[in-house]
C-alpha cells in the first residue's frame, strides 16, 4: 500500500514497546566464528534459552538450554562427537534433543523418553541463524537474501550491535533517517526528505533523499574535494524482522536483529562498501580494512545511536504510559508492522490452542 510521505504529527502507540516477536522467522544468534567445532555457547531469542553447538564434524545444532533430566543449562556441558553431554549426570543428547545415553543406566535397560526441544539452525553469510518457531514451519521460510556476500566487488564489514532496549526502539532508529542531526559532528548526512513510502503486512519500504558534504562524499566517491554538496537517495526496506538499506550503488547494509528480551536486543549487520582501492590490495587485507573502518569510522556512529536508543528505553520504563508524538509516517508504518506481526502470531497460536472446533487442545506456547 502506498502511503503519502507527508510529515504530520501522530501519536505513537505505547503498545509497540510491549509486543513480543513473531517467532516464525529466522533470527541471527551468533557470528559463525564464535562457535568452533566441539564448542557450545548459550544464546537467547526472546527469552528462550538455547544451547547452540557445533559438532566435531562442523554441523550446527540448537537445542533448548535445559536438560530434560533436572533442568541444568546444557551449554555448560560439552560436545561429544555430534552430541551434547549435560555436565550434571552426563546424559547425552543428539542434535534433535533426544537422549541417546545415560552413563549409569544398567546394561540392557531402556533409555527413558527424555527430549529437549530442538530448533532449526543454519549457517549462512558468516552468521548462525535459528528459527524459534517449529521445525516444520522453518522449511517454509527463507533467510534474507544477501547477494553482495562473496561478491569480490564489495568490501564486507561485519558490525555487531548490543542495545539495552526493546527491538522496536532499535528498528525505529534504523528507519528514522531524520536523525542525521545526531551525527552532525561526524559529518553524516543532512537535509533529509522522505520521498516515497509503501507498506504491507510484513514490510515497509521508504525512500529518502539525503545530502552529504565533507569527508563522507570523498569516502563514498561522490566528489574529489569533499567540499561540494551531493544529494543521493537512500532506500530502506524493512522486511520483518530485518532491514536492508542501500545508498545508490555505493553501500548496502543488511541489519539483522536478535531480540533477546523485552529490554535487550542484539544486531548482526553486514555492511558492503565499494571502496576506491585496487582489488589486489583489498582482497588480502579485507579483514584488516574492515576492522579499521569499523573501529575508527563506523563505531562512532553506532555509539551515538546506542546512547539515544538506550535513553529512549529508560524513559519508557520510568513511565510506560507517557505519550509521544511522531511526525515521520515511515515510523508509524513500521510500528504497525511490528504490532501486526506479533498479533498475527498470537492469533495463529490461539487457533492452534483451541483447534478448529473451539476445544482447547494445547497451551499457547511460551513466546510473549
Ligand atoms: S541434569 Fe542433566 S544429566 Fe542430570
Ligand atoms: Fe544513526
Amino acid at each position: 500500500m502506498e502511503i503519502a510521505p507527508i510529515l504530520k504529527s501522530q501519536t505513537v502507540q505505547n503498545r509497540v514497546r510491549e509486543v513480543g516477536i513473531n517467532p516464525n522467522y529466522w533470527y541471527p544468534t551468533a557470528w559463525a566464528d564464535e562457535v568452533a567445532p566441539g564448542q557450545v555457547i548459550p544464546v537467547v531469542i526472546w527469552n528462550s534459552a538455547i544451547a547452540l553447538y557445533r559438532s566435531q564434524d562442523s554441523q550446527i545444532y540448537a537445542i533448548e538450554d535445559a536438560c530434560p533430566h533436572k533442568g541444568v543449562a546444557l551449554h555448560k556441558g560439552k560436545v561429544t562427537g555430534e552430541n551434547l553431554t549435560c555436565p550434571y549426570h552426563g546424559w547425552e543428547f543428539n542434535g534433535n534433543g533426544v537422549c541417546k545415553s545415560i552413563p549409569y543406566l544398567p546394561k540392557g535397560q531402556k533409555l527413558p523418553c527424555a527430549t529437549a526441544r530442538s530448533y532449526a539452525a543454519q549457517e549462512r553469510y558468516g552468521i548462525i541463524w535459528i528459527f524459534p518457531g517449529t521445525i516444520e514451519d522453518s522449511e517454509k521460510v527463507e533467510l534474507p537474501l544477501v547477494p553482495e556476500y562473496d561478491d569480490p566487488k564489495w568490501l564486507t564489514i561485519p558490525i555487531p550491535g548490543h542495545f539495552q532496549a526493546h527491538f522496536s526502539i532499535c528498528n525505529e532508529n534504523t528507519m528514522d533517517v531524520f536523525h542525521g542531526y545526531l551525527h552532525k559532528n561526524l559529518q553524516g548526512w543532512f537535509s533529509p526528505v522522505l520521498i516515497s513510502l509503501k507498506a504491507s503486512e510484513a514490510s515497509v519500504l521508504a525512500q529518502y533523499q539525503v545530502s552529504y558534504r565533507g569527508w563522507m562524499t570523498k569516502f563514498f566517491g561522490f566528489s574529489e574535494q569533499g567540499n561540494e554538496v551531493t544529494t543521493r537517495t537512500v532506500t530502506i526496506r524493512y522486511n520483518y524482522p530485518h532491514y536492508h538499506s542501500s545508498l545508490e550503488g555505493v553501500s548496502s547494509l543488511y541489519l539483522m536483529r536478535q531480540p533477546v528480551g523485552a529490554q535487550l536486543t542484539k544486531s548482526f549487520s553486514l555492511l558492503f562498501l565499494k571502496i576506491r582501492l585496487p582489488q589486489w590490495l583489498v582482497k588480502p587485507l579485507q579483514k584488516q580494512i574492515a576492522q579499521i573502518l569499523w573501529r575508527f569510522v563506523l563505531k562512532s556512529f553506532l555509539d551515538q545511536d546506542t546512547e539515544m536508543i538506550e535513553s529512549e528505553q529508560r524513559t519508557y520504563l520510568a513511565n510506560p504510559q507517557r505519550r509521544y508524538v511522531e511526525i515521520n509516517p515511515a515510523i508509524i508504518a513500521l510500528q504497525r508492522v511490528i504490532v501486526g506481526q506479533y498479533e498475527k502470531f498470537m492469533q495463529q497460536s490461539k487457533k492452534l490452542s483451541y483447534g478448529n472446533n473451539g476445544n482447547q487442545v494445547s497451551s499457547a506456547g511460551g513466546v510473549k
